[in-house]
């Protein structure tokens, strides 16, 4: 018996990916550089369908029917390309490497042209969804070519999410498209979370309430148009007692963000892209704020007396409700700078990557999942050139109903000194974007006053050019 599909590197990911496809019914190679992983694999989970261990990368090469799909879960950069020469010598033509790991898609591009080459598929998948979402099913981003789709789409449709009978995977686009996708998916899920903790701030500088409180809060947010798994998973959290201190389990834990680089890459992807993803940029630079710890320390020392004023809020529930909706019109802007980034990514790379089908994966399975995902889904599906999110009716009316809490939320936490970038930057956004005349026509001014860079007129075509230095004539440039 040959196995359709092998899964070399089972720490926690690739284990939960070689379980949940054996559970469906593939029988399964696995391969791990050490074999401890691949015995114990088949000896706790052995039983939840058929497994071919092998100790060697060539046995395990030999154990798959052809074309062989071998589906690599190892940390990404150097690890990745080291298992890739591995198996190259190995395999023949039309056989299918799958990275699902969080690859740069920049190495994904360049890898599937490499192996393109040599006759085989590369397959850069974006697989989110954590421990539980890999075993019980993931949101699948594959890239890739349409080919390799053929054969991988069945299996992979069959171990996903499923919402309303909807696999949560989609053919994304060609080569480095899934990873993209993903990369964007982790920025939005940045930004997500950001939102939340400026709320959850919010909530306890403004109203005084606790941790405990404001887990019943999110709870009942959670019911609705903010209904999401990160929303559910705040509440989670936030009830939850260190049971060392029997303090907050929020209050013990140390005040530093990390990351492993997947927002970092995100924003540069945009800067080249030239995409004002403003809420992800914020909250990438908000997680590296946090960790700059000796800088908070010397400021916290220089502007001990220079807070801002205690937010008074004399009606409890109004207050609750702007924050919601605050948090709701953040959000909203978050997503649509995401998929503006899509866009751009797929125009720049040629995928011709389709947004309705990108929200309709994401609305199970992974860490992003969102009810309002349906509505952008139909939101892209009513208009796939749809120029912003924000411009889709049902978008559009959600944002401006939420307006007005929206600036009352973002002026009172200036006016009491929390920090808010990423709903004050969403708002800025928001802003910027329906503005009639933005101040970026004086920026042009000052551009040709000392560098002759040259502007163009609301009234003519062409670029003109002012003689500043001169007799301030102005002439074509
Ligand atoms: C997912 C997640 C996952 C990511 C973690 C941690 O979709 O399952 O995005 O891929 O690795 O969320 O990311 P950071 O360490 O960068 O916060």
């Amino acid at each position: 018996q040959l196995a359709q599909i092998g899964v070399t590197g089972l720490a926690v990911m690739g284990r939960n990916l070689a379980r949940n496809l054996a559970r469906h019914g593939y029988v399964v190679a696995l391969h791990n550089r050490s074999v401890e992983r691949t015995r114990s694999l088949v000896a706790d989970h052995g039983d939840e369908g058929t497994f071919i261990p092998s100790e060697s990368m060539a046995d395990f090469v030999a154990s798959l029917e052809r074309p062989r799909a071998v589906i690599i879960m190892v940390k990404a950069g150097g690890p990745t390309d080291a298992v890739i020469n591995e198996l190259v010598p190995l395999l023949e033509p039309d056989d299918i490497i799958i990275d699902a790991g969080n690859a740069h898609f920049a190495d994904t591009r360049r890898r599937e042209a490499a192996l393109r080459e040599q006759g085989l598929h590369f397959v850069g998948t974006g697989v989110s969804g954590g421990e539980e979402g890999a075993l019980l099913g993931p949101s699948i981003m594959p890239g890739g070519s349409a080919q390799s789709y053929e054969k991988l789409g069945p299996i992979f449709r069959s171990i996903a999410a499923q919402v309303d009978g909807e696999p949560c995977c989609v053919h994304v686009g060609p080569d480095g498209a899934g990873h993209f996708v993903k990369m964007v998916h982790n920025g939005i899920e940045y930004a997500d979370m950001q939102l939340i903790a400026e709320a959850y701030d919010l909530l306890r500088e403004g109203l005084g309430a606790s941790p405990a409180e404001i887990a019943d809060i999110f709870r009942t947010w959670n019911s609705g148009d903010l209904e999401s798994f990160l929303i559910e998973i705040t509440a989670d959290v936030l009830a939850h007692t260190d049971a060392k201190t029997g303090k907050a389990f929020v209050d013990v834990v140390l005040d530093q963000a990390e990351q492993k680089g997947t927002g970092r890459w995100t924003v540069q992807s945009a800067l080249d892209l030239g995409i004002p993803i403003t809420g992800i940029a914020e909250a990438t630079f908000a997680r590296a704020l946090s960790g700059h710890a000796d800088q908070r320390a010397a400021a916290r020392r220089a502007f001990a007396d220079a807070g801002g004023t205690p937010l008074a809020v004399a009606d409890r529930d109004a207050f609750i409700e702007d924050v919601r909706a605050a948090l709701y019109a953040s959000k909203v802007v978050a997503y649509a700078q995401g998929f503006d980034h899509i866009q751009a990514g797929s125009e720049e790379f040629g995928w011709n990557i389709d947004r309705g089908a990108t929200a309709m994966i994401w609305r199970g399975g992974c860490i992003i999942r969102a009810r309002f995902l349906n509505r952008i889904r139909e939101a892209y599906d009513n208009d796939p050139k749809l120029p912003s999110l924000l411009v889709d009716p049902y978008f559009a009316k959600a944002v401006a109903d939420g307006v007005p809490s929206w600036r009352r939320v973002v002026a009172s936490a200036a006016a009491a000194g929390i920090p808010t970038p990423a709903f004050s930057s969403s708002l800025a956004y928001y802003d910027g974007l329906r503005r009639d005349r933005l101040p970026a026509a004086l920026i042009q001014g000052l551009r040709d006053n000392f560098g002759a860079h040259t502007y163009r007129r609301v009234d003519a075509e062409g670029t003109f050019h002012t003689q500043w230095a001169g007799d301030r004539s102005e002439s074509p440039a």
